[in-house]
């Protein structure tokens, strides 16, 4: 409740609703189905507000069909079973173009007219199939295909899934038929289901084979919030039980759903006849990869509803459609050798290096492992035959083993414990599944790691931008943060769009930046987990004694005089570090993992050899957005997420991976998964990337 009073009559606010829940419903079709939005995120979301305020105010106006009403139906126990009234059949599979010209003869052959054959020619969505009941247009049963006669009752959950109406769009009395039940696929789009499984990667959730598998386990859900928060889409393709209307044929239809707010596949086709449609299987196979979800053939359908009729069925399958299959996209091959590839943030990833094969017209010759836990589990060993795949665009990877085949000259592999790219030590943290190079100069992230130093909340070297990094790494300008501080002008000026001036600016700041604060001198190290927060407190901590005369962690090693007042972190022990409040066993982990490397050791050395200095430290007062729960969606133009995340939690505020009440904030980046309206559902406050640096600034 907001407490606020509308001030307006029963009869009033009922008006209002009416047009409001109109007003949203268009909206929601022009978003959700057409993809062509008529107004702003703002605007809309103040119509939907202004029509949750008075439903609010008025409980009894509201009935299942407004907008409002998606979510919030209660966790069922199980799901009913629904019969549906026209069984739901299959589709009988052909390959390419011969099974085509099978089908085409077999339908001349059967119909004793076959004049005037034209085909409907449509993508095999790779999807869950679904079967909706709109009773004088309301959407009353929606349902799973089951074994073809019954299926399960999933109507609560499909009700929240955006593009399915849950009132059809009239055009005025009489077009809505009394009864409509429609068929359609339920999918998930490829970039949907990469970041539906990415967040569950992050959570240690087991992860979906493939989009298909992720819109059936979201559409299986007892509760219908959890199917709420998938990003889960509808196309539909036909028809069952229809009373008070009727088509001559499938094209007309075909039309019509879309007249009703019902989504049909943009791709459908007419084709003159079976050459037409050929040309179309062609056409969409090779489209296929730039498609937005899955689909693995196409559908060729009898267009004449009459000549539908009369061909009939055999055994579950009409006579008057064929589903023309794509190649596989899975295929067996062997595994030659595993390589090792290590990312941008230092993670090394295993990959197979396979005999090349054909995955679905893509000839492939590599396939990632994931990470050794995914290495261990399948047992994947060098001179396995596996099974591969490749789905959409997502990287091919090995999905099992074919066992039967193995000869006993297989061989087992691990990450090796030196990163193949710069020989420093490979740490995996307790409680993450990747392994990562933690050399400070490693090549593969020395980009990363030389931005993250000179940034502002690090040692703040003004005017070195990652397209300056970029040139100065590959001239071979700096091969470690430490080469920053030995850069000379003439050296600068070698690169592309350097002038005098700026190379001056960008000296003169290296050249400050040397007199820094502990935090930010441990903040600019780049050690994994360790923060600007958690780089206060051990600066606290460690940097008391600066006198550097032992102390407690002085446990005899040899000690670095050149690390200064680094010198008691990096010699602490795992106890020690530990006593650091916030400090826990995978921190300090990584901590102690970082200084054991004498390649670091050495890098740091050079920087206090070079002049960098610390003064007295640099107390904050604490953050504004300390204690505050923050959410990121879609893809962050202006920050890594991981980045997003370091800032959040060194202003003390925490990263949520699921949208909650107990969240403040949800940031918003380009193309936001549907976490966004379940944001905007519970009222949480909606930052666009700029307005959260803005907010990060004032913190
Ligand atoms: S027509 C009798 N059209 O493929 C007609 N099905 O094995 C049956 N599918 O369960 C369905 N895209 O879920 C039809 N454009 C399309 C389709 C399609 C995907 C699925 C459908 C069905 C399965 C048939």
């Amino acid at each position: 409740m907001t407490g606020r009073r509308s001030g307006l009559s029963k009869d009033a606010a009922a008006r209002e609703i009416e047009k409001l829940r109109r007003d949203v419903s268009y909206h929601d079709h022009r978003y959700y189905v057409l993809d062509d939005p008529e107004i702003s995120d703002a605007e809309y979301d103040r119509l939907r507000e202004r029509l949750v305020e008075l439903e609010e105010e008025f409980p009894e106006l509201v009935t299942p069909s407004s907008p409002t009403q998606r979510v919030g139906a209660p966790p069922l126990e199980a799901f009913r079973e629904v019969r549906h009234s026209i069984p739901m059949l299959s589709l009988s599979n052909a390959f390419g173009e011969e099974g085509m010209l099978e089908f085409d003869a077999r339908v001349k052959k059967l119909l004793v007219d076959a004049d005037g054959l034209q085909y409907v020619a449509e993508p095999k969505l790779d999807g869950v199939a679904i079967e909706l009941v709109y009773e004088k247009g309301r959407l009353s049963v929606g349902s799973t295909r089951g074994d073809g006669t019954t299926g399960e009752d999933v109507t609560q959950n499909l009700r929240t899934v955006r593009s399915i109406p849950l009132k059809l769009i009239s055009e005025g009395k009489g077009t809505i038929p009394g009864l409509l039940e429609v068929r359609g696929e339920v999918i998930m789009r490829t970039s949907q289901f990469k970041r539906l499984n990415e967040e569950r990667r992050q959570q240690e959730e087991p992860l979906f084979a493939n989009p298909r598998n992720a819109a059936a386990g979201s559409l299986r859900q007892l509760d219908s919030s959890v199917t709420a928060s998938r990003p889960l889409e509808v196309y539909f393709h036909g028809i069952g039980r229809v009373e008070g209307l009727s088509f001559r044929t499938h094209q007309e239809l075909l039309s019509f759903l879309p007249r009703v707010g019902l989504r049909v596949s943009p791709l459908v086709k007419l084709c003159e006849d079976i050459h037409e449609a050929a040309v179309y299987y062609n056409d969409m196979m090779k489209m296929r990869d730039a498609l937005e979800y899955e689909i693995d053939g196409v559908v060729i359908k009898v267009n004449e509803l009459a000549q539908q009729e009369a061909l009939g069925a055999i055994s579950r399958s009409p006579r008057w459609a064929l589903a023309v299959k794509f190649p596989g996209r899975q295929a067996t091959t062997e595994i030659l050798d595993i390589v090792v590839q290590v990312g941008r943030t230092g993670a090394l990833t295993p990959v197979a290096v396979m005999e090349p094969v054909n995955l679905g017209g893509v000839t492939v010759s590599r396939a990632t492992l994931h990470n050794q836990d995914e290495i261990d589990r399948k047992d994947v060993r060098i001179g396995d035959t596996v099974v591969v795949q490749r789905a959409g665009d997502v990287i091919p990877e090995v999905v099992s083993v074919v066992t039967s085949k193995r000869s006993g000259s297989e061989r087992k592999f691990s990450l090796p414990e030196k990163c193949p790219v710069c020989g420093v030590g490979v740490v995996r943290l307790e409680g993450e599944v990747a392994s990562r190079c933690v050399g400070m100069a490693c090549a593969a992230k020395l980009r990363q790691s030389i931005r993250h130093f000179a940034s502002k909340r690090a040692m703040d070297i003004e005017g070195l931008g990652g397209k300056t990094i970029e040139q100065l790494i590959e001239k071979e300008l700096v091969a470690s943060v430490a080469d920053l501080y030995s850069l000379e002008k003439s050296e600068l000026l070698k690169l592309e769009r350097m002038g005098e001036k700026l190379a001056e600016n960008i000296l003169a700041s290296i050249e400050r930046s040397k007199n820094t604060t502990l935090p930010r001198l441990i903040f600019a190290l780049g050690i994994r987990h360790v923060g600007e927060h958690l780089s206060r407190l051990l600066a606290e901590h460690f940097g008391r004694a600066l006198d550097g005369s032992g102390g407690p962690a002085d446990r005899g090693e040899q000690r670095t005089p050149s690390l200064g007042v680094l010198g008691r972190l990096a010699f602490a022990g795992q106890e020690e570090l530990e006593q650091v409040g916030e400090v826990g066993p995978q921190v300090a982990q990584s901590i102690r993992s970082f200084f054991a490397q004498k390649e670091n050791v050495d890098i740091i050395a050079r920087l206090f050899a070079a002049g960098v200095t610390i003064a007295a430290g640099e107390p904050r007062a604490e953050s504004g957005l300390a204690g505050k729960s923050f959410v990121f969606t879609g893809i962050l133009e202006r920050h890594a997420r991981e980045e997003a995340r370091r800032i959040v939690e060194s202003l003390g505020g925490r990263v949520a991976h699921q949208v909650s009440r107990k969240v403040d904030f949800a940031v918003v980046g380009r193309d936001p998964g549907s976490k966004v309206d379940r944001a905007r559902e519970l009222g949480l406050r909606i930052l666009t990337e700029q307005e959260f640096e803005e907010l990060v600034r004032e913190g």
